[in-house]
């Protein structure tokens, strides 16, 4: 595994927008997996503002699929991930929608397979950007989800939706069920980056990168992968018991070496 101390929220935002504009320039009909959540926006933002300022590469041949989406919602609403996803990011990098996808919940018995099969038709997700919840999950994975599993229906612990009641009314709007990519779909990705800001997630950080292998934290997954990068700030890498070496490590990458 890759780990990244750095700065800032804002720093992860560069690194991370600069490794999906260098996989877009070297690959123009790359897949990309997007994540949803808090976490992610200030790469979206800063992926946008280059975007609009004529620096980016061209996304026109890029397709995407999300991480997770909620079951129940009414069509189209803002709070759906798709619905999300086109307005934080897609539709500004002139992604045309039919190139955007997220599990359909409008068949729950063959959601899962149909969205595996997308992924598998598209020829697998190169990159995969993912968050990390405070509990461990990864996508909408909680806690005791399979390491194997794919996409499927989940329901949500009443932390994860008292997390994510922010983006709602309250706690009572927040759907109980999901669909969600599986830990062993995100696995499938060539590259996985993850990042986390704030301290909040020092303890699922620290669980996941030196934690045991283990089902009670999803994230702890990633130790499976052969190509994981986590961009960290302070807060988020605070729990790290080898932090100074994780700094060592990335102050001696030469400049020339990717993510
Ligand atoms: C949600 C999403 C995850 C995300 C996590 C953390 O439950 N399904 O994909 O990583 O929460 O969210 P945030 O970035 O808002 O802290």
């Amino acid at each position: 595994m890759e780990i990244v101390p750095l700065a800032s929220a804002e720093e992860i935002a560069h690194l991370a927008a600069d490794t999906i504009e260098d996989l877009v320039r070297r690959h123009p009909a790359a897949v990309l997996g997007l994540a949803t959540g808090s976490t992610p926006l200030p790469t979206y933002r800063e992926l946008l503002r280059r975007h609009r300022a004529g620096r980016g590469p061209s996304y026109h041949a890029v397709r995407t699929f999300n991480l997770d989406e909620y079951v129940g919602l009414a069509p189209g609403h803002e709070q759906s991930y798709l619905a999300t996803i086109h307005r934080e990011l897609t539709d500004g990098l002139g992604i045309d929608r039919d190139r955007v996808h997220g599990p359909d919940p409008a068949d729950l018995v063959t959601a899962g397979q149909r969205y595996e099969r997308a992924i598998a038709e598209a020829g697998g997700i190169d990159l995969q950007l993912l968050g990390i919840g405070g509990n461990g999950h990864l996508a909408f994975n909680e806690q005791g989800s399979s390491l194997a599993s794919l996409t499927r229906v989940k329901t949500l612990t009443r932390r994860t939706r008292a997390d994510n009641a922010r983006f709602f009314g309250s706690i009572d709007e927040v759907p109980h069920h999901v669909l969600t990519q599986g830990v062993g779909t995100i696995l499938r990705a060539e590259h996985l980056v993850l990042i986390a800001t704030g301290a909040a997630k020092a303890d699922a950080v620290a669980a996941a990168i030196e934690g045991p292998l283990s089902a009670s934290c999803p994230a702890s997954a990633l130790q499976l992968h052969p190509h994981v990068s986590v961009l960290l700030d302070p807060g988020a890498a605070a729990r790290l018991a080898r932090l100074d070496y994780y700094r060592e490590v990335y102050a001696d990458k030469p400049g020339w070496q990717r993510l």
